[in-house]
């Protein structure tokens, strides 16, 4: 262990110079991936060719509360599947009772404004927003307060038939702090978004679907699988264009349509300075499956 640790610290320092930000990111990977295990999460490499990063959140007792831990731990996944050529797609799940049911109010009940502001709480949370390649939700059970808005990082959410959404900060005398009444109310509008984070109602899976927040719904016992299926397939893709689809996606939620539609076609023009262009091309003429090799 610590040899691999100073081999790791050799590489980052020639690689990164002194760019400390990164070398300590680069390390937090490498410690947890010698240790291989984490306290509130379950990492493994999924699919026939474990081409799929899985990240499953358990803290099943406290219902899969998002403590400061827990999060960092997320992190630290996306961190490594990102850094491993092999992932091309990561799925995120929790148990069948509850996806997450929240930030962790008992880790946050003696927290005061200054330490909150000055500690820019939660801003580490978008962690998971900024990862380069996809990622799905699979959720069964809660997903509420940072439950719902984890899930709503995510690229694609699937739902278990049983599953229920929402913002039920309200309650607890404070407001969504990580996206629920942004990101919910591009998904599903201002009057249901509204009426979530107004009233703490929850959403049914079926009407998260209906409403565009889910894109599939599945039996509680297959959404997993369902999601792991996407992953593999999405991997089977360029990374490149993949990670190029993704960009061009979210830019629609950042820029105007005009903007949005020049980044879109520049972003399509630089496909063709990609060997996989050429290969996709080449094997859709020669009927045949092609091989990317991500270049
Ligand atoms: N934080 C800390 N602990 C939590 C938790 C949370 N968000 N949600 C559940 N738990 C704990 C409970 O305290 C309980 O622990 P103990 O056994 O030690 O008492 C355990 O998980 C099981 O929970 P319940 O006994 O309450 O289970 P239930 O089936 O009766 O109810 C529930 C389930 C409806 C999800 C209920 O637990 C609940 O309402 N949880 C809180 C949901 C919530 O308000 N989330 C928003 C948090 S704030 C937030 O997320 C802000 C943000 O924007 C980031």
């Amino acid at each position: 262990m610590a040899s691999i640790a100073m081999f790791a610290r050799t590489i980052c320092k020639n690689a990164l110079g002194n760019n400390k930000t990164l070398t300590s990111r680069y390390m937090q990977v490498v410690r947890c991936m010698s240790s291989g295990k984490f306290e509130y999460i379950i990492t493994e490499k999924r699919g026939e060719k474990k081409n799929v990063g899985f990240v499953k959140l358990n803290r099943p007792k406290a219902l899969n509360a998002l403590c400061d831990g827990l999060m960092k731990e997320v992190s630290q996944a996306l961190d490594e599947f990102e850094l491993d050529k092999d992932i091309g797609c990561i799925v995120l799940t929790g148990g069948d009772r509850a996806f997450a049911a929240g930030a962790d109010i008992k880790e946050m009940l003696e927290r005061e404004y200054a330490q909150v502001y000055g500690g820019n709480f939660l801003n580490h949370w978008s962690r998971l927003a900024s990862c380069e390649k996809p990622v799905i939700a699979a959720v069964n059970g809660y997903a509420l307060g940072g439950g719902c808005e984890i899930a709503m990082m995510c690229d694609i959410i699937y739902a278990g038939e049983k599953a229920q959404f929402g913002q039920p900060e309200i309650t607890l005398g404070t407001i969504p702090g990580a996206g629920g009444t942004q990101r919910l109310t591009k998904a599903i509008g201002k009057s249901k978004a509204m009426e979530l984070v107004l009233t703490a109602n929850r959403m049914s899976a079926q009407e998260a679907e209906k409403s565009g927040l889910v894109s599939k719904v599945f039996p509680v016992d297959e959404v997993v699988n369902e999601a792991v299926k996407t992953a593999e397939k999405i991997a089977s893709f360029s990374k490149i264009t993949v990670a190029m689809c993704k960009e061009a996606v979210n830019a629609s939620y950042e820029m105007s349509l005009n903007e949005g539609l020049h980044f879109e076609k520049r972003t399509f023009h630089s496909t063709f300075a990609t060997n996989d262009r050429k290969e996709g091309m080449t094997a859709f003429i020669d009927k045949r499956t092609p091989e990317f090799t991500d270049s």
